[in-house]
């Protein structure tokens, strides 16, 4: 019998249960099956894939045409835990018509169950009209790395009183609008906290202490596949040394005659 899906809902339910919410990215089937074997609250097909799987320096180079295929490609993999994509660059602050014709897309052809959206006041009206169109939309404050050319750089935000506030009162606006969870990206922690203890809708941070609702980070930075960790990753496994090595176990094998053997000729 097909398992029933879980759905974007138990994100509210966990926290007003105190339960931890978690989430990691997927860009591809293979990891979103793996990663569906673990007790993930939902797969999250990030604009970080430009970092991740493109090579960019930035997220800013990412298309809807490459979200949608990704996402595509996430929601076969994926089992019994819904998908999340991340709304790339201009593909929602032009219009809020726009924004929900784009968002529409990722649920309607794709099979997300909901779409991600960095910004602040910016992007309240696009918030309300995918609401309204029944997409699930969970926000992203605080560090918007789309933002990055008019921040400088990947900068910790949030820092004063008075732009503590401000996030403040995005954050307040976003569940206002009808986001169902918010993202926050590198803040401080006592102001992740407050944020959190204020509204009634969860937070997931990155880079924003403990005192969110929920954690969610890049698949491949838990796993150790980049040489340089950020501030706010901890690797879990040293996947990049470990392949390398593996890769280099191979070719002294080959070189020595020892593979293909016996066990592995038709
Ligand atoms: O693009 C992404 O992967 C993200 C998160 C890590 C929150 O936005």
């Amino acid at each position: 019998m097909k398992k029933i899906k879980k759905t974007l809902f138990h994100l509210r339910k966990k926290k007003d249960e105190g339960e931890k919410i978690i989430s990691l990215t997927a860009y591809d089937a293979l990891t979103a099956s793996w990663l569906s074997e673990c007790d993930i609250d939902f797969l999250l097909v990030g604009d970080s894939l430009a970092n991740v799987v493109a090579g960019y320096e930035t997220t800013l180079p990412v298309t809807m045409d490459q979200i949608a295929y990704h996402t595509e490609i996430v929601v076969r993999g994926a089992e019994n835990i819904p998908v999340v994509a991340d709304m790339p660059f201009l593909s929602y602050e032009i219009n809020p018509e726009e924004a929900v014709r784009n968002a529409g897309r990722l649920v309607k052809q794709s099979g997300a169950d909901g779409v991600k959206i960095e910004g602040g006041m910016n992007i309240i009206p696009a918030v309300k009209k995918i609401t309204d169109a029944h997409i699930p939309v969970i926000g992203h404050t605080g560090l918007k790395p789309q933002a990055v050319l008019q921040l400088g750089g990947y900068k910790v935000q949030g820092k004063t009183p008075a732009a503590a506030e401000i996030i403040k009162e995005e954050a307040r606006a976003l569940q206002e609008a009808g986001a169902i969870a918010i993202v926050l990206e590198c803040i401080p922690s006592g102001l992740a906290q407050e944020i959190t203890e204020e509204l009634n809708i969860p937070t997931i941070g990155i880079g924003a202490g403990k005192g969110c609702d929920g954690q969610v980070l890049v698949t491949h930075d838990l796993l150790g596949w980049f040489e340089k960790p950020k501030k706010f990753v901890k690797q879990y496994s040293d996947f990049r040394n470990s392949a390398i090595t593996s890769v280099r176990t191979f070719i002294d094998e080959v070189n020595a005659g020892e593979f293909p053997n016996q066990e592995h000729t038709f």
